[in-house]
């Protein structure tokens, strides 16, 4: 497994592929690795010649009093678990001033709603990190596919949208959430939940599931689906960030269940933000 750091060492990696015809598929992250971004190494080893990993704590997607200093960065634990997969052929890992260089003042945003809502209503600017970031990332690796969670749902539906409005030649690959056993998604930020946050947590998906449920025996309204995963989660003494039911595609809000919704959450658990969400085609 070969570890890159810098810019064009990993351009000459990406030519050699290419020249050598080989395809490319390519998970980017944050590092402090679960077995989420496996899954994505796993389906990404599936369909492609060669596995691409970058790991990159980006700046430029938490907002002022986030976690961004705090953010675990287990980088050895993270280096060893994608060796250990035997899937991984080069994991690249830039720093903060190779990817945003002194100077550099361009960002990549979509400049509509889709940003705005959802995680982009409490998370300002949010958004725009992270298309910025992936389209740097897309420009270097050169990737055939790239391979995102759809327990990040907003993200990989912005970044779809942002790969197809600027023609990149990449195709996203949109892979199935991977839970505990308790139901609750995985997240490098479930590290930061104690013990009873943790027993705490699965109420996210417990509330989803309980939608889902009321959906299969015929419930339709969007408002008394919200209220009722609303209520089930203020039972468990949790904040609410958000509970939202929004047209999968365009993540315009909608009042009734039909097409593909996707019913996504947000919530505290002390201080800790953890999302969740479903997608219900009817
Ligand atoms: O989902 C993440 O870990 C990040 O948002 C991503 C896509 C790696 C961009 O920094």
């Amino acid at each position: 497994m070969k570890i890159i750091n810098n810019i064009s060492d990993m351009y000459e990696y990406s030519a050699k592929l290419k020249k050598r015809g080989h395809t490319a598929g390519f998970v980017p992250t944050m590092g402090a690795l679960h077995d989420g971004h496996l899954s994505l190494v796993d389906r990404a080893a599936l369909e492609n010649k060669k596995v691409i990993v970058s790991i990159f704590v980006n700046p430029a997607q938490f907002g002022p009093g986030e976690d961004f200093d705090r953010y675990p960065r287990p980088v050895k634990k993270d280096l060893k678990m994608l060796k250990d997969t035997r899937k991984v052929d080069c994991v690249f890992t830039p720093d903060k001033d190779s990817m945003y260089p002194p100077g550099s003042a361009t960002f990549v945003s979509l400049e509509n709603e889709m940003t705005n809502v959802l995680c982009g209503a409490s998370r300002p600017g949010h958004f725009k990190g992270v298309t910025t970031v992936v389209a740097e990332l897309l420009n270097i690796v050169k990737p055939d596919r790239i391979y995102l969670g759809q327990k990040d749902a907003q993200q990989a539906i912005i970044l779809s949208k942002m790969m197809r409005d600027m023609h990149f030649s990449t195709t996203p690959v949109i892979c199935p959430i991977i839970r505990e056993k308790d139901g609750l998604a995985l997240s490098s930020r479930n590290a930061y939940l104690t013990p009873e946050q943790r027993d705490t947590a699965p109420v996210l998906y417990k509330s989803l599931q309980m939608a889902e449920s009321m959906v299969e025996l015929g419930e339709r309204s969007a408002e008394t689906l919200k209220k009722e995963i609303r209520r089930k989660i203020k039972e468990a003494g949790v904040e609410i960030d958000y509970v939202e039911a929004v047209d999968a595609a365009t993540l315009a809000p909608v009042s009734a269940i039909s097409g593909n919704v996707l019913i996504a959450a947000a919530i505290f658990v002390g201080k800790t933000r953890l999302i969740d969400n479903t997608i219900i085609t009817i």
